[in-house]
């Protein structure tokens, strides 16, 4: 019964993650889209920036976490094959450029200057890299 309640709430959590992760990546690109049609972003559109990459790493790490959890309550960490390998790279990949995106956006927001052009195209990688992991996910798991 423990057994059965800890692999519910770490799975739980990983969905929980994922489910934050997406919302973060398309929410990240709809606020892009509009600042790119605005010229100038409203000081309203600007501030949603931090708050995506806040949930964005919330997201990540939420996922982290619970895969490692699971991981090692139902698997030991054993070898689960090439494909489980390319997911756990491509969620590492997503955490840097996350972690990135963050840092930058909380950077820009302190000093009250936009943050650099290309973020946006670094930032359109994350709902791909997220697609990729979760893909690869539901193949090795199916
Ligand atoms: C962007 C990052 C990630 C995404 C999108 C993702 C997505 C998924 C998906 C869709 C599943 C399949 C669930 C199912 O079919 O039951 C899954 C399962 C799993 N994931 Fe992840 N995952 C990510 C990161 C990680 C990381 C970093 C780890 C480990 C360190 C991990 C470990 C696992 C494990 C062990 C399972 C199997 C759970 C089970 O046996 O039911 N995941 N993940």
């Amino acid at each position: 019964m423990i057994e059965l309640t800890v692999n519910f709430v770490f799975k739980f959590l990983h969905i929980l993650g994922l489910m934050l992760g997406a919302a973060a990546g398309f929410g990240a690109m709809v606020v892009a889209r509009q600042a790119r049609r605005a010229g100038a972003p409203s000081p309203d559109l600007a501030a949603l920036r931090s708050v995506f990459s806040t949930m964005a790493l919330t997201g990540i790490t939420l996922l982290w976490l619970s895969g490692l959890g699971l991981w090692m309550f139902r698997y030991d960490f054993v070898d689960l094959g090439a494909a489980y390998s390319l997911k756990l790279l491509t969620a590492l990949v997503l955490l840097g450029v996350i972690l990135a995106i963050d840092r930058i956006n909380a950077r820009a927001a302190k000093t009250g200057t936009p943050p650099p052009a290309w973020l946006p195209k670094l930032g359109m990688t994350t709902p791909v890299l997220t697609l990729v992991a979760m893909a690869l996910g539901v193949w090795v798991f199916i």
